[in-house]
């Protein structure tokens, strides 16, 4: 695999947290990168969630037990899939949520868990670490979060996760086991193009397609439990496990910034369907506050017409 490896630092100790269960803090930042690299570029950190039987399998099939039984609380595929494959690729036929995180050491599976920062048992020490990344970035990032959110990410040995991009800010924090995580420039038009974009904005999420001649572009982290990656709004990215389980955590914001550049795509993908070429978002703040507002009123429209599918309420975090 071609692309550049880097290695990060190791973080200063601090003993006394509570929350961690190794003696070390769930999180700190004594160079300061949290800021400086917020929504920029990516980079390694390390944390102390490691070792937490919090996170061991047999722990995370009762959490797995105590979520609501719906689509929005939890995400699983069966089966093998290429860095080239859509989010439905092994749905199917599935084996049950608890059998697939039971038996990941041999299904080659991943498992995602949602809206855990709410739960009992596991909430506290997520809840802990959603408000650590913010009092990081400080109030370029706190004056912007809609809401904060914890996904937990099981995933078999070797197992691969596809290339994509998503709309929320991302912390990817390893618990268990090692992957090669390849992240790209999200603001580089080779490397995410706006039919891309406007696509996804328009309900696509498979819609960011890998592309070989990229990946030398990539920066390739070989990441280890213990350590964890930034992973800017919409920068493409995809994994390959190591030859063991991976326990992460996706620890990921939806920013009232990206909200309203959402609705920009949302509108340039209706009217490149119709022959135009529409300008990109953040070439004119004028015409950004006119699509804002256009696509706001076709989006209502469009809602009084469809009907909502029925989804369970749960309670969300938000910066305190
Ligand atoms: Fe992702």
């Amino acid at each position: 695999m071609a692309g550049m490896h880097e290695t990060p630092t190791m973080a200063a100790a601090q003993a006394g947290d509570p929350l961690c269960q190794s003696g070390r803090p769930v999180l700190s930042d004594p160079n300061g990168d949290f800021a400086r690299h917020y929504n920029r570029q990516s980079f390694c950190f390390e944390h102390g969630l490691k070792g937490n039987p919090l996170f061991e399998l047999d722990s995370l099939v009762a959490l797995s037990q105590r979520l609501p039984a719906h689509p929005d609380f939890a995400y699983w595929s069966n089966g093998p899939v290429s860095v080239n494959d859509p989010w439905e690729k092994g749905m199917a036929a599935r084996h049950s949520l608890q059998d697939t995180i039971a038996g990941i050491a041999g299904n080659n599976s991943i498992v995602i868990l949602k809206h855990t920062e709410q739960d009992p048992v596991i909430g506290p020490v997520l809840r802990e670490i959603l408000s650590k990344f913010v009092e990081y970035a400080g109030a370029q990032m706190r004056d912007d979060v809609i809401v904060g959110e914890s996904l937990i990410l099981v995933s078999s040995p070797k197992r691969i996760t596809p290339y994509h991009f998503d709309a929320e800010l991302n912390y990817l924090v390893q618990v268990t086991g090692d992957k090669t995580f390849s992240v790209f420039d999200h603001t580089r038009a080779l490397q995410v193009t706006d039919e891309e974009l406007e696509g996804y904005f328009s309900g696509a999420p498979s819609a960011a397609k890998y592309r070989d001649a990229n990946q030398a572009n990539a920066t390739v982290y070989d990441l280890k439990a213990g350590q964890g990656i930034h992973i800017p709004v919409t920068a493409p990215h995809w994994v390959q496990n190591g030859d063991n389980i991976s326990v992460a955590l996706s620890i990921n914001y939806e920013l009232k910034s990206v909200a309203r550049r959402a609705k920009s795509y949302w509108l340039n993908h209706r009217l490149r369907k119709l022959g135009m070429t529409p300008a990109s978002p953040g070439t004119s703040n004028f015409r950004d506050s006119l699509k804002t507002a256009s696509a706001t009123s076709l989006q209502g429209l469009r809602s009084l017409v469809r009907a909502a599918p029925p989804a369970p309420t749960w309670q969300v975090w938000t910066p305190s």
